[in-house]
């Protein structure tokens, strides 16, 4: 498939499965001309679920039609309950009944969920066909639709099955995010404030002048700010496709965020929430350790709450709760785990962590809750760090 090169791009340079990533607002209804000029021949599967099917189902029904195609839809439920074996086999029983074939393509119209469940079935179904997402929440708009991660939920945890597999072509409409429900965009923002703290300390400082554009989901700042993260994502997974390094800064928030997620079982907070909730610890942990200024902790807290994340997690958590939620997630190594701490705004590094240092740290962080005081204590000297790597 061609690729497409215009001021709206980023490419994400991978060699020979390179694509772009086309931020365009408006860009559905130009969605088939799109695919005919990248030379896509065959057949088009849109995978897709009720809520989205609704919303934007015909214009790119109709965009693809406009352009030639003969698409057909394949509809998946709502929710993470999609993103599962069973879901995934619905997806292949359906390909397999159409006879779809190896030149025909599947694009993923939807968020994170539909995103990873399709490109999932896209790399198994005949070794691979090819795929195209057109993500339409802010967190597949700024990070699940850039990459290739792809894949299931096991009962046991999320997304421990799955594959690398690259999409042919990522296609952005920043007009859909009108209609995501606030608390979604909201969610979406803990994720663009992550690639702030991990990569680019002038988008962090662009976003704390923002907050009001950000908080009413302004066209003012929309088109940066999703072209930024996707910048920063599309950098980090040139340099490490396959996370074996730098790619897991990307991580950041997420191994105490993953254990929230797991302790609130997966319904008290959205994923985006339970990151913004997992940064504000991981700040407080690498202060804790002497890795970073109070100023890092304070500055990021204050960002995460004011577009209006959740910023406190609940007194009743218990530290051995926290900690064996912690232990499940996949970027645990031989019982350590690794996590992303930051040193500075933009600047992050990964570390593992000793379990001891992590209980004193959560029970004076328990202590200042009690107090009722934001003062965390001052940072311990280098020798309490974690272990080097
Ligand atoms: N592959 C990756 O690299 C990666 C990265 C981050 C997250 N994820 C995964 O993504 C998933 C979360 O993604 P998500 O937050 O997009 O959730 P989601 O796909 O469940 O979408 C959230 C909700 O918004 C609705 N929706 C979608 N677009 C809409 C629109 N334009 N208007 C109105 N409603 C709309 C959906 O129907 C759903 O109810 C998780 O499963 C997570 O593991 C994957
Ligand atoms: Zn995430």
């Amino acid at each position: 498939m061609k690729t497409v090169h215009s001021s709206n791009c980023v490419p994400v340079a991978l060699g020979d499965r390179s694509y772009d990533i086309v931020i365009q607002p408006g860009i559905l209804s130009q969605i088939g001309h799109m695919l005919s000029d990248a030379g896509c021949s065959g057949r088009v599967v849109i995978v897709t679920n009720p809520v989205v099917e609704k919303l934007y189902g015909r214009v790119v029904h109709r965009a693809l039609r406009q352009a030639g195609y003969s698409p057909f839809f394949i509809i998946i439920p709502d929710g993470e309950q999609a993103k599962t074996v069973k879901g995934l086999t619905k997806i292949l029983d359906a390909l397999v009944m159409e006879h779809i074939e190896r030149q025909d393509v599947i694009l993923a119209l939807g968020g994170g969920v539909t995103g990873d469940v399709a490109g999932f079935a896209a790399s198994t179904y005949l070794r691979g066909i090819p795929f195209i997402q057109v993500p339409t929440t802010l967190v597949a708009q700024v990070d699940s639709s850039v990459g290739g991660k792809t894949g299931v939920n096991h009962p046991r945890g999320k997304n421990l099955i799955g594959a690398f597999y690259q999409p042919r072509m990522v296609v952005i409409d920043p007009c859909v995010l009108q209609t995501l429900p606030s608390r979604q965009w909201i969610a979406g923002l803990a994720e663009v404030i992550k690639y702030g703290m991990i990569a680019d300390k002038q988008f962090f400082e662009y976003l704390e002048h923002h907050v009001e554009e950000l908080r009413k989901q302004s066209d003012e700042v929309i088109p940066h700010v999703l072209r930024r993260c996707c910048e920063i994502k599309a950098d980090i997974v040139a340099s490490d496709e396959r996370e074996s390094g730098r790619r897991r800064i990307l991580n950041y928030g997420h191994t105490v965020g993953h254990a929230l997620e797991a302790w609130g079982q997966y319904k008290k907070w959205l994923h985006g929430e339970a990151v913004g909730l997992g940064m504000i610890q991981e700040a407080s942990i690498a202060h804790y350790l002497g890795l970073c200024s109070i100023d890092i902790v304070e500055r990021q807290g204050d960002l995460i709450k004011r577009v209006g994340l959740p910023s406190a997690i609940p007194e009743k958590m218990k530290f051995l709760e926290l900690w064996q939620a912690m232990q499940h997630d996949k970027k645990v190594i031989k019982g350590d785990i690794y996590c992303v701490l930051p040193e500075r705004i933009g600047e992050v590094r990964v570390i593992p962590l000793i379990r001891k240092s992590i209980q004193k740290w959560f029970s004076v962080q328990q202590q200042s809750v009690v107090r009722s005081t934001n003062k965390l204590r001052k940072p311990v000297s280098r020798s309490r760090l974690a272990r080097k790597k």
